[in-house]
């Protein structure tokens, strides 16, 4: 197979073009068949209810290549799952986790020339999203979607990779309401978050950090990832009904207790951030990002959880385990991993 010519291991969290995409079409009460293209675009109506009424989810996960040549898939159902629940969110039709699990294996084969070596640390992100293509000017759920995925190879989130982070924080934002969308992945709270994370970009910080969107009080959302500390063995995230559940964050609780760390789900107080350990963001892109510093922006506040410029060895010890499953140098103790098979 034909070499991209792709420098693996400069990668970023960006686009690269990649061969095909597929689609399947919601129409007339049922799902079609999977299609394959090579276009990169999406013919759409103008009245199409995404493009007024932001009728659209969607998903992010990731295949290595291991060692062993293997491309191996990270917890799909999961993704398969959440897309339902998003979709329901928003009153659009879920796709049912069997085709949206045939929709992956589809796409990483057909652009398996793409998964990056097991050497340059990068892997293949997948990006499923569906939106309501029909027709309409009224406020109501379209009657027809379209699924679409597509491909691209990756490198690290965050452009530090696993050193520390920076991330800010202010009260004078917030990602979603309190009964809102949060929980669900759809593109409009990423709208609604695209202001307050170019502030943090234009301030010299990776991300925003966000407190609950009711009281003020609680450690909410990490920008476009999860929040987790360290303090006293203990590995503790947030409990709010605000919050994405991360896959990834899932499973670093399964590994931190494997690890033998206790696992705490609870809201956490901000007065709490002077007395942890480590901290850090966790997401399919951010994978375990460690945060070095927090500074709020509202009352001069800094937390510091980094003096030598590295990841604490919990995060450490975290993140090699997560990787180790995702590239098949550890164990797939809890049936995490599909593995595609690829004729190259
Ligand atoms: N929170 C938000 C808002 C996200 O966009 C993501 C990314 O998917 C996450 C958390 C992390 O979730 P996951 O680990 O399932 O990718
Ligand atoms: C992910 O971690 O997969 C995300 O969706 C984060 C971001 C790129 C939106």
């Amino acid at each position: 197979m034909k070499d991209p010519q792709i420098d693996w291991s400069s990668l970023g969290f960006s686009y690269t073009p990649t061969d095909y995409n597929v689609r399947c079409t919601f129409k007339d009460g049922k799902w079609g068949e999977i299609e394959v293209t090579d276009s990169v675009y999406i013919p759409l109506h103008m009245a199409a209810a995404c493009l007024h009424y932001g009728q659209e989810s969607f998903e992010g996960l990731k295949a290595f290549r291991g060692k062993d040549g293997k491309i191996r898939v990270f917890r799909m159902e999961e993704n398969a799952k959440r897309f339902i629940r998003s979709a329901e969110g928003i009153k659009m039709a879920p796709m049912p986790v069997e085709l949206f699990c045939e929709m992956v294996r589809k796409v990483v084969k057909l652009n398996a020339r793409f998964i990056p070596p097991y050497e340059s640390g990068a892997s293949l992100y997948i990006r499923p999203l569906e939106i309501g293509i029909s027709p309409q000017v009224g406020v109501a759920p379209a009657k027809e979607y379209m699924v679409v995925m597509f491909v691209t190879p990756v490198g690290p989130y965050f452009k530090d990779g696993f050193k520390p982070t920076k991330v800010c924080l202010s009260r004078e934002y917030d990602r979603v309401a309190p009964k809102g969308t949060g929980s669900i992945k759809i593109g409009g709270n990423y709208a609604a978050s695209l202001y307050a994370g170019q502030k943090a970009h234009d301030l010299g910080y990776s991300v925003m950090l966000y407190l609950d969107p009711k009281d003020k009080t609680y450690i909410d959302e990490c920008g476009a990832a999860n929040f987790f500390a360290i303090k006293d063995n203990t590995y503790i995230t947030p409990s709010s009904e605000t919050v994405l559940p991360s896959i990834t964050n899932m499973s670093l609780e399964t590994l931190a207790k494997d690890l033998g760390l206790k696992v705490e789900r609870r809201p956490i107080h901000y007065d709490e951030l002077e007395t942890f350990e480590e901290v850090s963001a966790c997401g399919t892109a951010a994978v375990c990002s460690p945060i070095g510093l927090i500074d709020d922006l509202d009352n001069g506040r800094s937390f510091t959880y980094s003096e030598n410029g590295e990841a604490g060895p919990k995060t450490t010890e975290l993140y090699n385990a997560l990787r180790g499953v995702q590239y098949g140098d550890r164990p797939d103790e809890h049936g995490w991993i599909e593995i595609i098979e690829i004729d190259e």
